[in-house]
């Protein structure tokens, strides 16, 4: 599966293939392994932060035990080894998002961070008093607010896509708001409150023929499909480690390098300059001009690591398991009379958005997590979405591809009970 070709759950997903074991997988996540409450813990909360294989966790202390100090400032010994791992990531990040240059892969705290990057570095010189950012409904507010900040700022206005009852994009009414004063258009990949994918290829085609520029904010997408920088043609890619089976703290943006170039530095500080002087400073080479300070070393390193973890994965079984359970899981949870599921798109990942009939999101979660159940519940940082569906917030599962039928069947039962104690 390709970033252009999300897999439809309503065609329900192949059963994953025998080769995929997921027990196996499980072993390498030692937190899993423990009971909550007295029952067996089902970590379905994936979409908020995902779990650390063994392998970056021991990577890290490794690394911290070993080889730390700062970076690109040493001659000695331990300086170098740890700038050779931190570059050495940049180069893994590279080659996973298959970019065409280490130039495009700026290291960054994380999705947030990236978006807050480009509104601030490209968004703040390219719009003017009138100029419009196309963004949509479904957005995280991390997308919406440096939007609407750099959008105050420069006397730009923000325009947003409409989404159907499914949770799905309008893609007429995104056609007829991309005009001439379009500076952006900013979406994301995979909606956290909802799990829609979204077609990013067709969209960035469709603003494409119209000269215009496209983020995408891919922290929900990373972890559930390949993703491909130059298949996508887009101009920016925003993710998160923490997401991705790797530690906080840490994110990429990706940009293409004829952009990057031309932007001025998002902040200013040590290595991101070649001379400095009272009367001028001139800026280092990309991406050092887009990493000012010292960064988050470790944290990079075990990004590295969560991308190692990944390629040695049947990647392929791995995402039919967890497609297969999308669709247990959605099954199930529609055979409770009481359950409503907020998002149904045809194309989804992940993500398990629901209501229970009169129990508020929040004492779902509760009792829930008295179950070993753990999910999300509230708005999601995507308070528009709510609005959208006029509703206070949700209940959200989501699963990554360590999770089983056992985490499903817990979720349903704890869901049933919950019922149960409310009646
Ligand atoms: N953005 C994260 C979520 O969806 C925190 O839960």
């Amino acid at each position: 599966m390709t970033a252009s070709t999300p897999m439809k759950l309503a065609s329900h997903a192949a059963p994953a293939p025998p080769s995929f074991g997921v027990e196996a997988v499980r072993a390498d996540f030692p937190i899993l392994d423990q009971k909550i409450h007295g029952h067996p813990l089902a970590f379905l909360d994936n979409a908020a932060s995902s779990q650390r294989p063994r392998a970056v966790i021991d990577e890290i202390a490794r690394f911290d035990s070993n080889d730390y100090a700062n970076i690109h400032r040493g001659v000695h010994e331990l300086s170098q080894r740890a700038t050779k791992a931190y570059e050495d990531a940049r180069d893994k990040v590279q080659r996973f998002i298959n970019a065409r240059s280490r130039k495009e892969i700026i290291l960054v705290r994380g999705t947030t961070e990236a978006i807050n990057l480009v509104a601030s570095s490209f968004g703040r010189p390219a719009l003017h008093l009138g100029d419009e950012v196309v963004l949509t409904t479904m957005e995280h507010h991390s997308n919406i607010v440096p939007w609407q900040m750099v959008c105050r700022e420069r006397g730009a206005v923000l325009r947003v896509v409409e989404i159907n009852d499914r949770g799905e994009l309008d893609l007429d009414h995104l056609e007829k708001l991309l005009g001439p004063r379009t500076k952006l258009l900013t979406l994301v990949h995979v909606s956290n409150a909802l799990g829609t994918i979204n077609p990013a290829k067709e969209i960035v085609a469709m603003a494409h023929a119209r000269g215009i520029p496209v983020l995408l904010d891919g922290a929900q997408a990373v972890p559930h499909m390949r993703i491909d920088v130059q298949d996508l043609d887009c101009d920016f890619y925003a993710f998160s480690s923490h997401k991705m089976f790797g530690p906080t703290g840490v994110g990429v943006l990706y940009g293409k390098e004829k952009l990057l170039d031309t932007m001025p530095p998002y902040q200013g500080g040590g290595d991101m300059i070649s001379v400095v002087t009272f009367e001028k400073t001139f800026y280092n080479a990309l991406p050092a001009k887009f990493e000012a300070g010292t960064p988050n070393i470790t944290g990079v390193v075990g990004l590295g690591a969560a991308i190692d973890y990944l390629e040695q994965l049947d990647w392929d079984g791995a995402m039919a398991h967890e497609y297969e359970l999308l669709r247990y899981g959605t099954e199930r949870l529609a055979e409770i009379p009481e359950v409503t599921m907020v998002g149904t798109a045809a194309a989804k990942a992940s993500v398990m958005s629901f209501l229970i009939e009169g129990i508020h999101p929040h004492d779902v979660g509760t009792i829930l997590d008295r179950h070993g159940v753990a999910v999300r519940a509230g708005h999601h940082c995507a308070q528009p979405v709510m609005q959208r569906f006029a509703i206070p917030a949700t209940t959200r599962a989501s699963l990554a591809f360590y999770n089983n039928r056992d985490d499903v069947d817990a979720l349903v039962r704890a869901v049933r009970d919950t019922i149960e104690v409310f009646k």
